[in-house]
């Protein structure tokens, strides 16, 4: 039995100010669910207090390296010792805006898994590969160069982000959504053998409250990963309750 995810991804949104929304969003947490925010940076180390031991704290990025000369990044083991769980690596985001790779998504994978911490790896096809009916190939093809052959159970977990889905308002139908888990499941059957009948795979892109539960009833969904509608407790609470 997989335990349900309810993740929140705050991108570059949220100072102090806003850590009072991370408390409500521990008020709100189920048992049932594994609810984890991932705030900028800068709030890490507050969020931990904040969260009051009922809501995981994750990062956003991490560098593939230990340590070394690399101004502005952040390691693995830095987000440990700010308190943190998990690390998203591989957002689209990141694809995008720093051309990240499969490999340099794998590398920050296979850092963050060495020092502890749950890898949340993103994949997602984009708008054309959508219309051009490569999307099953877009994939395999991302996960499979991402995911280290170090994932278990434990220290990973997969989101399928369709990027024309992310922030836009509009999402897959159902059995879209179930078709791609099914083949990230497939896929991670193939590397990682029964091992991966334990692993999470989240949703993410625009998901709110009016539409979690259809998302949430296709299969082979074992949560979400959440933009927008993570940022104050009053939109996310709904999508918890709709987990548990
Ligand atoms: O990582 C979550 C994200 O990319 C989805 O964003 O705002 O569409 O929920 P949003």
């Amino acid at each position: 039995m997989r335990r349900k995810v309810a993740a929140g991804n705050w991108k570059m949104f949220g100072i102090k100010a806003d850590l009072t929304e991370i408390t409500a969003i521990a008020a709100a947490a189920d048992p049932a669910v594994d609810t984890l925010i991932c705030p900028p940076a800068t709030l890490i180390t507050a969020a931990v207090p904040a969260a009051k031991g009922t809501v995981l704290i994750g990062g956003q990025d991490c560098h593939h390296l230990p340590q070394g000369a690399f101004t502005g990044e952040t390691s693995a083991a830095m987000l440990v010792d700010a308190g943190a769980t998990h690390v998203i690596v591989g957002h689209s985001e990141r694809r995008r805006d720093h051309l990240e790779s499969n490999e340099m998504v794998r590398a920050k994978a296979e850092a963050a898994i060495e020092a502890g911490l749950i890898a949340l790896i993103c994949v997602g096809e984009s708008l054309e590969q959508r219309e051009a009916g490569t999307t099953l190939v877009a994939i395999a093809t991302e996960l499979d160069g991402s995911l280290p052959n170090t994932s278990t159970a434990a220290n990973t977990i997969i989101a399928y982000e369709p990027i024309w889905a992310v922030g836009t308002g509009h999402i897959p139908t159902p059995d879209q959504i179930a078709e791609v888990h099914g083949r990230i499941r497939a896929i991670l059957r193939q590397r990682l053998g029964d091992e991966a009948d334990g692993i999470r795979i989240l949703y993410g892109g625009s998901v709110k409250a009016s539409n979690a539960a259809e998302i949430f009833a296709a299969p082979d969904v074992d949560g979400a990963l959440v933009g927008g509608a993570s940022l104050k407790a009053s939109d996310f609470a709904p999508i918890i309750a709709a987990l548990a």
